[in-house]
């Protein structure tokens, strides 16, 4: 069974050669197949998708992994495809990394985004071709931990404070939402840190309180911050 991308090495013989999984025992034996530049000896191997693999001196698989941090501008959705509106995908097409080093266009293909944004909110988007990372990034478990810069129509009172700790019911989707902190930065902004990512969260949160946000920005998830990156520019990070 594959998990999180990775397989047998001879189901992955299987699906992306010529050859059977009952082939690739004799493959072993006469050293044609080879994972990270050594022989292959064991049929059991799990392969990822970062492995390189080659078979007969033919490469067949041999990706790099790539993490990216985009400061995400308003009005960009957190799409790699739309038909109507500018994704991050187009931005990252358009723009050069902040250190000037081009994505090509095989690696934007590969990409996914690490926890959406909703198209008016601003802030830190992390995006990978990694689906273990972004997993593990993103498993409610994991708790870690994402900052928002929030601005409110109406003044925010203590309330809030304890009925983020406190989670709130989501019938929707039958869940409780895990304690939040909401720190009082002034009479319209606050700052919340989620160890979640529920679909419209912070919007829905304060609309148990009949207040709109005006402005939604994203400044960190776990340790991986802006530091001062453009609105629209990226750079690749280190994970
Ligand atoms: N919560 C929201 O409501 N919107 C976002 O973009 C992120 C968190």
């Amino acid at each position: 069974m594959a998990v999180g991308g990775y397989h047998r090495l001879d189901r992955f013989i299987a699906a992306n050669s010529k050859w059977s999984r009952r082939d690739v025992r004799l493959l072993l034996g006469q050293r044609r197949l080879w994972v990270n530049g050594a022989p292959a000896t064991d049929i059991n191997q799990l392969v990822g998708p970062f492995d390189r693999i080659e078979l007969d001196g033919q490469l067949l698989q041999d990706l790099q992994p790539i993490y990216l941090a985009l400061h995400k501008p308003a009005g960009i959705v957190s799409a790699t495809s739309d038909a109507e509106h500018r994704t991050v995908l187009d931005l990252l097409r358009e723009s050069l990394a902040v250190d000037q080093q081009p994505l090509s266009a095989v690696e934007l293909q590969q990409l996914h985004i690490v926890g959406r944004l909703d198209k008016q909110s601003t802030g830190l988007l992390l995006l990978t071709n990694d689906s273990r990372w972004s997993a593990s990034l993103m498993a409610p478990e994991s708790k870690v931990s994402k900052v928002y810069l929030v601005t409110l129509e109406n003044p925010v009172s203590q309330d809030y404070v304890a009925a983020f700790a406190a989670g709130m019911y989501f019938p929707f989707e039958d869940i409780t939402t895990q304690p939040a902190r909401l720190e009082i930065l002034s009479e319209h902004q606050v700052r919340v840190t989620l160890t979640e990512g529920r679909y419209h969260q912070i919007k829905r949160m304060f609309g148990r309180f009949r207040n709109p946000v005006l402005r939604l920005h994203r400044i960190a998830i776990g340790d991986w911050q802006l530091d001062g990156l453009p609105e629209g520019q990226w750079r690749r990070i280190q994970p």
